[in-house]
């Protein structure tokens, strides 16, 4: 089981983001990643939906043997991951907003969370979210149109500069000091975000503390890869296989996969 390999998911493209920070930690295990771009965006789709996507993607990575199952998307995290932890007996591990910590570092008290219209509604982001920003401002707004733009490649230009502009002015407007990336295709938006954005606002997504709970829990069940192994990637899509390509180094190659039930 220890040499099994860890299943990522995403709606898409997106959970890519999060995989770089799960391969750079854990450099001795294998990964296989599965990006759903067929059913993208998941954002705007209602809870029942986006359950029955996960638990298609969880059967199908633990079809491939999955040790651990990734959810690296904070639509499919903050609406299914209570369900998947209830139905499979293998560990999940989720993204949410970290809403925490930006509660805990920001100094204007005024902090923007930039998300999903599914992950903003879920009962899961309203919990956290009231249980930590007691004391501190905070303006949501739904990123509309930008995940099916970063699906096609778009992560700079004209176009998402605009969208930015319209989510992130309101934003600028109320002073916060600190922006949540809420939706892991959204970290491919940084150096566009860094060039419209004041110096001063620190950007926070939840990359590093989902590869440092990942490992966490690799430890505590002793599934941890024996360091002797050859590092491997597989990736997957139910999408084409030419946006993915985008995203991932120029030597690996992606299987195109149906997973309909
Ligand atoms: N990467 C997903 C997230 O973190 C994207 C959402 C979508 O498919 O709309 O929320």
């Amino acid at each position: 089981m220890n040499n099994a390999s860890i299943g990522v998911f995403d709606s898409g493209v997106g959970g890519i983001s999060i995989l770089k920070a799960l391969q750079n930690k854990m450099p001795n295990e294998q990964f296989v990643y599965l990006a759903d771009s067929y059913n993208a965006p998941y954002g705007p789709k209602d809870r029942a939906s986006i359950i029955e996507l996960c638990i298609n993607n969880t059967e199908w990575l633990l079809s491939k043997g999955a040790k651990l199952i990734v959810v690296a998307c904070n639509t499919a995290t903050t609406n299914a991951i209570e369900s998947l932890r209830n139905q499979y007996s293998c560990p999940f591990i989720g993204i949410e907003p970290a809403i925490k910590p930006a509660a805990l570092s920001t100094k204007s008290g005024v902090v923007g969370v930039l998300a999903t219209e599914g992950t903003l509604s879920s009962s899961l982001f309203y919990n956290t979210a009231s249980m930590h920003t007691q004391n501190t401002q905070v303006i949501e707004k739904i990123g509309k149109e930008l995940v099916p733009l970063i699906e096609k490649g778009i992560t700079s230009g004209l176009e998402i500069e605009k969208l930015l502009r319209q989510y992130i002015d309101p934003m600028l407007d109320a002073q916060i000091d600190t922006l949540v990336l809420g939706c892991t295709h959204y970290t491919f938006l940084i150096p566009t975000l860094k060039k419209i954005l004041p110096n001063s606002i620190q950007i926070i997504d939840g990359r590093d503390a989902v590869a440092r709970q990942t490992q966490f829990i690799l430890n505590k069940y002793n599934l941890s890869a024996s360091t002797e192994q050859q590092k491997s990637t597989a990736y997957f899509t139910t999408g084409k296989t030419k946006e993915l390509k985008k995203f991932i180094p120029e030597n690996e190659s992606i299987e195109k996969v149906s997973i309909t039930p």
